[in-house]
């Protein structure tokens, strides 16, 4: 493999970091995040060793589900900044070698967006076909109601008008129509506005939704995920969709463009998230072992982004009831940590303990398995929820930059938490100055990742560990391995790794120091795991040196 390929198929191994410009860094003194702030931790974003950041929606907004409402999509939202300051963060992520993908929330718009406003002026509204009418809509199905805090239908009478109106999401969301063809063409052109601003792809919100909740059914609904795909390759090659697409691995494939690899470049994998964190509450490797056995290959030039958090709540969603209690009663077993019945509003570092070895036990596992990682923000220091703020912000609190917070010198939109999470306790300049700090931790990890594309690239299999804490896998490509070993459980073990192929090579350990030997014989090796311990090894010939080994120097 030459390393070549790592830039012209960037994503494969990238670092993706989802931020909120809302609450990273105030620039400006008004306790609201901006690009202006955001611009000024660039160096701290890049010295981390992230490629790739993921904007949350930053544009003009009512912000009754934090920017996932919008009113327009050409524009940004004042609070944050202007397409001034836009371009400036741009052109100095890009200096710092970062690319800059960004939400594209097109199932829905606020129902404030001129659009919605004037296609429920009336039937006869030019914009009428621009979202989704009925004058009696099929009864609906409860399971498909994604708020049920908030919501008991899929449908919302407009009065003026008349008829009722889809919204997958909350009432104020009304499902854009993509079955009409302006509209695609709409989308389309939001997509080349900020290409030429320099987005090098988008992060789909709600991809199974945008292409099924349209009237009439498009006789093809994933035509329109390829033309889109199609779209942005002709004007900028190297351009990503990475999809939220949380179906059954089954149905998932074909978001991919089945063997074509001519949809979404990246999708989500929800379901391996969740098994993840089966396994962590069991302290069993089984579940999630499992699901990457079962995993579909993505098509060429497509990948898995992994993910163990993200800005949502932490969906269980696909598992049966009696394994999501199980998840509940290990990591969050208060009502109040609990959400729509599927999930947990908690960060991860809270849900395990605060304990540190088993956070970072928990971020080798997530950097090392198959796929590109994908990190939201403050994960890296280790922030804490503030379940006092509501819903799914819990988790979206202001990044903590020092011990009195230094997100801003006013007061924050949001609280940061209190106790042992707080700033004072958790803070980025604190763990900068910690060799022993999850910041640390990160940087290793994401510079081990970075000289292993083996990890993202190869071909895995996951391996039997002889233990049932462990979780095991090797990667391949090229004639060059990486052996990684995680121990999910509290006590010391010694697995027991068989791997046909390395017989008589060494393994050198590559986050510390050490070095173990594969039996010539039977291609056995022992591996002694400390508590919540994780190794990761390359392997290599006894003539030729570790460094020598890998696929980074061919
Ligand atoms: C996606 C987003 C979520 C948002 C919803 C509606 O699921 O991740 O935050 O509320 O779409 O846009
Ligand atoms: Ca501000």
């Amino acid at each position: 493999m030459r390393l070549t390929y790592t830039s012209d198929v960037w994503w494969k191994n990238a670092v993706v970091y989802c931020l909120d410009v809302e609450t990273f860094k105030d620039g400006n003194g008004d306790g609201i995040g901006d690009f202006r702030g955001l611009t000024q931790q660039i160096d701290y974003l890049a010295g981390l060793g992230v490629t790739c950041l993921w904007l949350m929606p930053f544009f003009p907004t009512p912000n009754k589900d934090d920017g996932y409402d919008i009113t327009d999509f050409y524009s940004i939202d004042p609070r944050l900044g202007t397409l001034g300051d836009f371009v400036e963060f741009m052109r100095t992520a890009h200096d710092r070698g970062m690319r800059v993908i960004a939400d594209l929330v097109v199932n829905h718009t606020s129902d404030q967006h001129p659009w919605f406003k004037e296609s429920r002026k009336s039937k006869s509204s030019p914009l009428r076909d621009w979202y989704v009418w009925s004058d009696k809509p099929e009864p609906d199905d409860p399971s498909k109601v994604v708020f049920p805090d908030k919501e008991d239908s899929l449908w919302e009478w407009d009065n003026r008008s008349k008829q009722y109106y889809l919204h997958s999401f909350y009432k104020h969301q009304p499902d854009l129509n993509v079955a009409n063809p302006e509209v695609r063409d709409e989308i389309t052109r939001i997509l080349g506005f900020w290409m030429e601003l320099g987005l090098s792809g988008f992060r789909v919100d709600a991809v199974p939704f945008l292409i099924e909740n349209v009237d009439p059914k498009l006789p093809d609904p994933h035509e329109f995920l390829q033309d889109m795909r199609a779209f942005m390759t002709r004007r900028k090659g190297g351009s990503i969709l990475l999809g939220e697409v949380n179906v059954p691995y089954e149905d998932l494939v074909q978001y991919f463009g089945d063997g074509l690899g001519d949809q979404v470049t990246m999708c989500f994998d929800f379901i391996s998230m969740q098994k993840a964190w089966l396994s962590l509450a069991r302290q069993n490797a089984g579940p999630l072992a499992d699901a990457l056995r079962e995993r579909p290959k993505p098509p060429k030039d497509g990948q898995w982004a992994m993910f163990l958090r993200n800005h949502d709540e932490l969906t269980l969603d696909k598992l049966t009831d009696e394994e999501r209690q199980e998840v509940f009663d290990a990591f969050g077993p208060e009502k109040d940590m609990q959400i729509f019945g599927r999930g947990l509003r908690r960060r991860l570092p809270t849900m395990l303990g605060g304990d540190l070895r088993r956070v970072k036990m928990a971020y080798s596992l997530l950097f090392s398995l198959p796929g590109t990682p994908v990190i939201f923000y403050g994960e890296e220091i280790g922030m804490g929820e503030n379940l006092d703020e509501e819903g799914r912000l819990a988790v979206r609190v202001p990044m903590q930059w020092t011990r009195d917070g230094g997100f801003s010198p006013a007061e924050p939109v949001r609280e940061v938490p209190e106790g042992s999470f707080a700033p004072d306790r958790v803070n980025v300049a604190d763990q900068k100055r910690d060799t022993a700090s999850l910041l640390r931790w990160f940087q290793l990890l994401i510079e081990r990742y970075r000289e292993c594309p083996e990890l993202a690239w190869g071909t895995y299999t996951v391996l039997d560990a002889g233990h049932h804490a462990v979780f095991a896998h090797r990667c391949d490509a090229d004639g060059a391995t990486v052996v990684v070993a995680h121990n999910l459980c509290d006590t010391a073990v010694d697995a027991e790794l068989e791997l046909p192929g390395l017989e008589g090579q060494q393994l050198t350990d590559l986050l510390v120091d050490g070095t173990l030997d594969v039996s010539a014989d039977d291609a056995k090796v022992k591996l002694p795991l400390e508590p919540h311990g994780c190794r990761w090894l390359r392997a290599s010939p006894p003539e030729i040196a570790p460094e020598d080994a890998g696929v980074m120097s061919q």
